[in-house]
Parts: structure tokens; C-alpha cells; sequence
């Protein structure tokens, strides 16, 4: 049997198998207050799969870290008992469930914030987009965060991680990834700096160190997981020396001895298209500085997963988009059945069409 349908140990856990729903934003929040709908419960308890891991959707964790409309946040007591659903509907099915916690940094605008600039580490034109009720609009202008403020958002993160202990969670994943505040700060494109949070990598890193400390804090360092998107495009994101800069990130979050590194391969140009022909090299490059297990995402299909992972540069890999209309994507891997063709339309907003209500393959064959 190929590797990646074998059992592995991820920090406390044992997974059945080495599939993993990517995170993914789908919008489809309660308005105005982000209270996870039932659709959302529905969506999570379909994909998960015993033994099997779910990440949930980027989670703000404050109303000033929010980016578009609908999209997921975990920080007043109106949502937990929809997150404690989905919570719920993933442990149904055996599956295991860890959320991503995000915070949108400049990719906002003051209609998601409350009204307030949007914070950045530093103030570099950005061309980018956030989402409001007047649909994709540019991003506000955002200012520079104050050396006094960081710690208050650190601390945002350490209550988001605890209301995400309280509900019923197995962990939480640090969104570090796709040009948000975390990889803002990790970034020389986007962190002008010269204090204790900018300049030198090591002074990059601080913010996600801090982050990564206070998840930690919470959930011991054996259920926490970070996702990063080295050479990523998405958020109008740049670094100087993507690959010594995330061989360094690599290195830090190794010594934390953390769950596991999620990687999204720059082959992904985050507008759900690909460089096309461009092989998965990240986690070649990351893999002699991460020990604990690298999961791969961006571009796989079955013969991609089983390859990354008998290669040994990943030992899991996350499906985004071939998951949303394949609620029984592992089986479907496993014994090698079509996949149903993912519905774009249907990625952001909307009801449970596109979404909650595409059939297994037994289902569908039984038709
Ligand atoms: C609709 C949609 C929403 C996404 N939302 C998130 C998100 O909230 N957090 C995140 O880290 N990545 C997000 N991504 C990126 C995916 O997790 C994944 O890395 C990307 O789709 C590439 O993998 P794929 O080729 O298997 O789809 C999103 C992607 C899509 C298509």
C-alpha cells in the first residue's frame, strides 16, 4: 500500500491516514456577528474521516484581524456553540480537527475592522483586496503597528486558542501563510522595520515566535502546527531570499518541537490557478530542518500525494479544492475512483449549493 494512505503519528495524535482538509474560507458565516451556520457543521462532518485530519478555514481571532465578510472568527461567546457543532461533527466521524487561526494584518478594509486602519508591520503600498458588502474592494490604507501594541495582538492569539480549547478542538494551526500579518512580519517585501521586530531574519521571526508561544501556551507545543507559503503570491507578499528565510523559519519552529509544518508549494499562485508544470520544491528545501512531520499542499492530485510523501520530503499532504467536491476524497484517493470537478462559483458565499451538498462516490453511484 502507498505510504500515504498509512497510519502516522502527528504530536499526540495517531491519523489513520495522511489526507488533511487544507483550510479553506468559504464564507458562509451568520451575519453580522460570524456565527458558524449548520452548513459549515454539515461541510466538516462530511470531510472528515476516521483517524483522518480537518483543518478548519483561516479563524480571525479579533474584529480588527477580520479581512471578508462571512469569512470565520472566534472571539465573543455568540460563537461557541457553532463552533462547538463542527467541533462535534468532525469527532462524529472520528475524524481529528484543528483550527486555523488568522489574523488579516493590511488585507482588510475599515468596514471588517470596526472601522479602524488596518495594521501592518510596517507601511508598504499594497494593491490587494478585502471583502465587504459592496463585494471585493480595494484594501483600506493600513499604518504601522506601535512597538506597544504587538503584545496585545500575541495576546489575541492566546485567547482565540483557548476558546478553541474550550470548544472541543484538537488543535490549532497558526496562519502564517498567503501574505497575512503573520507572514507580513516573516517577509522582507512587507516588513520595513528596524526595532526588535524587523531587519534581520531572526528579527522577522519574532512576531511568529511570540504567536507560535502563545499557542503554545495554551495547547502544549504537541498540538500546534504553523502554515507557510514560501515564495507565495498571494497578498502581494516578497521576500528577498524566500528559501534562506524559510529555512530559518523552519529551523525556529523545529526547536519548538511543534505537530507539524504545513507547507503551500509556490507552484499555488493564490488566485486558484497554478504555474503550471512547476513541481512541489519547498518542502525539498525545508525537509533536512523540519523533523517533525511536513505536510504538503497547492497543485496535488492522487499520483502528486503518493509521490511527495514516498519521496520523503512531506509526510502528508492537504487537498484544497479537489476536497470541495469530493466529501469522501480519501476513499476516492484510496481505491483510485473519479473525482467529482470542483465548482469555483460556489468557493466563496453562498448556500449549500457548491458546498454541503456534493455526494459521496457510493451515493452517487447509487443513483
Ligand atoms: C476557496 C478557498 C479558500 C481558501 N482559504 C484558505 C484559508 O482560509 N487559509 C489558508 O491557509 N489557505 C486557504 N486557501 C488555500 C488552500 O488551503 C490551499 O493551499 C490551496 O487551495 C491549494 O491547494 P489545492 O491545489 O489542493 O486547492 C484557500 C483556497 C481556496 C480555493
Amino acid at each position: 500500500m502507498d505510504k500515504l494512505f498509512t497510519a502516522i503519528n502527528v504530536g499526540n495524535y495517531s491519523l489513520a491516514h495522511r489526507i488533511v482538509l487544507a483550510p479553506m474560507t468559504r464564507l458562509r458565516t451568520i451575519q453580522p456577528d460570524d456565527i458558524p451556520s449548520p452548513m459549515m457543521a454539515d461541510f466538516y462532518g462530511q470531510r472528515a474521516s476516521d483517524g483522518g485530519l480537518v483543518i478548519i478555514e483561516g479563524t480571525s481571532i479579533s474584529i480588527t484581524a477580520r479581512s471578508y465578510l462571512g469569512a470565520a472568527s472566534f472571539f465573543h461567546d455568540g460563537q461557541v456553540e457553532g463552533w462547538k457543532a463542527i467541533a462535534d461533527a468532525v469527532h462524529a466521524k472520528g475524524g481529528r480537527v484543528f483550527m486555523q487561526l488568522i489574523h488579516g494584518g493590511r488585507q482588510s478594509h475599515v468596514e471588517m475592522t470596526g472601522g479602524v486602519a488596518p495594521v501592518a508591520p510596517s507601511v508598504v503600498p499594497f494593491g490587494g483586496v478585502a471583502l465587504t458588502k459592496d463585494g471585493f474592494v480595494p484594501a483600506s490604507p493600513h499604518r504601522a503597528l506601535e512597538l506597544d501594541e504587538i503584545p496585545g495582538i500575541v495576546e489575541d492569539f492566546r485567547i482565540a486558542a483557548q476558546l478553541a480549547l474550550d470548544a472541543g478542538y484538537d488543535g490549532v494551526e497558526l496562519h502564517g501563510a498567503n501574505g497575512y500579518l503573520v507572514d507580513q512580519f516573516i517577509q522582507d517585501g512587507t516588513n520595513k522595520r528596524t526595532d526588535a521586530y524587523g531587519g534581520s531574519v531572526d528579527k522577522r521571526v519574532r512576531f511568529l515566535r511570540e504567536s507560535v508561544e502563545a499557542l503554545i501556551s495554551v495547547w502544549g507545543k504537541d498540538r500546534v502546527g504553523v502554515r507557510i507559503s514560501p515564495s507565495g503570491e498571494w497578498g502581494g507578499i516578497s521576500d528577498s531570499n524566500p528559501e534562506a528565510t524559510f529555512s530559518h523559519v523552519a529551523k525556529v519552529l523545529n526547536d519548538y518541537q511543534i505537530a507539524y509544518l504545513h507547507v503551500i508549494e509556490p507552484r499555488v499562485k493564490g488566485d486558484d490557478t497554478l504555474h503550471d508544470g512547476h513541481p512541489p520544491v519547498a518542502c525539498s528545501y525545508l525537509r533536512p530542518h523540519f523533523k517533525r512531520p511536513i505536510i504538503a499542499a497547492g497543485g496535488f492530485n492522487g499520483d502528486g500525494a503518493v509521490a511527495i510523501v514516498n519521496s520523503g520530503d512531506a509526510d502528508m499532504v492537504a487537498f484544497g479544492r479537489h476536497f470541495t467536491s469530493n466529501p469522501d476524497l480519501p476513499y476516492r484517493l484510496k481505491h483510485k475512483l473519479p473525482l467529482t470537478p470542483y465548482v469555483r462559483a460556489g468557493f466563496w458565499g453562498g448556500d449549500e449549493t457548491h458546498y454541503s451538498n456534493f455526494p459521496t462516490y457510493d451515493a452517487e453511484s447509487k443513483r
